[in-house]
């Protein structure tokens, strides 16, 4: 945006729009709306469960059953997309990612039940092996503890089709193989599948903010070396606008910028770069950096995470994963 005039004091008071909470509302150029809010979810075997996870205070693990009562208060506020990642027993994983192609692995399991009690919520399904590995790698690793691109293609193709027949209404691939957008989306049109979305973890970097989910999945203490050969160097953000043009003309739906706070450039930049809905995912890490500094009473808790939420609208995401969704839904329909 440009000025064809100079705005001058004592003409120009700037002030005067901030003046009470009506008029700051009246004039805000952004807002957070429950359509925005996708609610992440980590769901595991059992009944009757609802575990807390270290380093992710507020986030629990779910069995299905619990799952199902928690998402009645979840559709009841209005929240309308949930993502939904497996805890996957350790007697379950080995180097292949086995469990990952299984149709009636426990994620197929919990859509399945998902779809017959809220059929209208859309469930997002993570594709990427390190739930089911014991390497805790999104793929499946060679001698040299790289991960093999197109051998890891071919089981994410099966798992995005299991998730898919198990009733998901997206896929979001977050395992950052070169060319898993296209492979994807033509086994899904091959197989009737043509109204699953994808949405494309495209922007996803080598953030040292996944901890407390790798808590929660259980991959963390099994992770070898690091993701830096497959997820993105957080030093760039050209490379960034590459890999979201590339994962466009495979045919992604939307894609993801994550994290999300220590990445408003790069949201910004795809914002202002392609026409396609740009999610923001506030991370594991993000999410606990906020709690603990408000538990600390360096600030107020809700009211930072509010900032936080609207900052990463402002730099243009359409929607954003949030663990915080349930929260932040009652704060909205409080305050608004
Ligand atoms: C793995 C995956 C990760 C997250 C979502 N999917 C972790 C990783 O890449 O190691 C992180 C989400 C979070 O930190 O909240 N495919």
């Amino acid at each position: 945006m440009t000025y064809n005039f100079l705005e001058e004091f004592p003409l120009s008071r700037m002030r005067r729009s901030r003046l009470t909470p009506q008029i700051r509302n009246l004039v805000a150029e952004n807002n957070l709306n429950i359509n925005n809010l996708i609610l992440p979810l980590f769901v595991c075997e059992g009944s009757n469960i609802k575990d807390e996870i270290t380093n992710l205070p507020l986030v629990f693990r779910y069995s299905i059953d619990n799952l199902l009562k928690l998402l009645e208060q979840v559709v009841s506020l209005g929240i309308n997309a949930i993502m939904l990642f497996p805890v996957i027993d350790d007697s379950k994983k080995d180097e292949i990612a086995s469990e990952a192609i299984n149709p009636n692995n426990l994620i197929c399991r919990a859509i399945r039940a998902i779809k017959i009690a809220f059929p209208d919520i859309i469930i997002i399904a993570d594709v990427a092996l390190d739930p089911y590995n014991i390497t805790g790698h999104d793929g499946i690793i060679d001698d040299r503890q790289l991960v093999l691109n197109d051998e890891t293609i071919d089981i994410l193709v099966k798992q995005s089709l299991i998730q898919s027949w198990a009733g998901c209404d997206f896929i979001a691939p977050s395992d950052m193989m070169d060319g898993r957008i296209i492979a994807i989306r033509k086994a899904l049109d091959h197989n009737n599948l043509k109204n699953t979305s994808i949405i494309s973890y495209s922007a996803k970097y080598a953030s040292n903010f996944y901890g407390p989910f790798r808590d929660a999945v259980g991959s963390r203490s099994s992770l070898k070396g690091n993701k830096k050969n497959y997820q993105m160097d957080f030093a760039n953000s050209d490379e960034a606008l590459r890999e979201i043009a590339m994962d466009i003309k495979e045919g992604a739906d939307a894609i993801i910028v994550k994290p999300a706070l220590p990445y408003l450039d790069i949201i910004s930049r795809a914002k202002n770069s392609f026409p396609i809905p740009i999610f923001a995912y506030q991370v594991s890490g993000e999410h606990s950096m906020i709690y603990f500094a408000a538990k600390n009473n360096a600030f107020d808790f809700i009211s930072s995470y509010y900032e936080s939420l609207l900052s990463i609208k402002r730099a243009g995401a359409r929607a954003i994963i949030t663990y915080l969704a349930i929260d932040i839904a009652i704060f909205l329909k409080n305050n608004q």
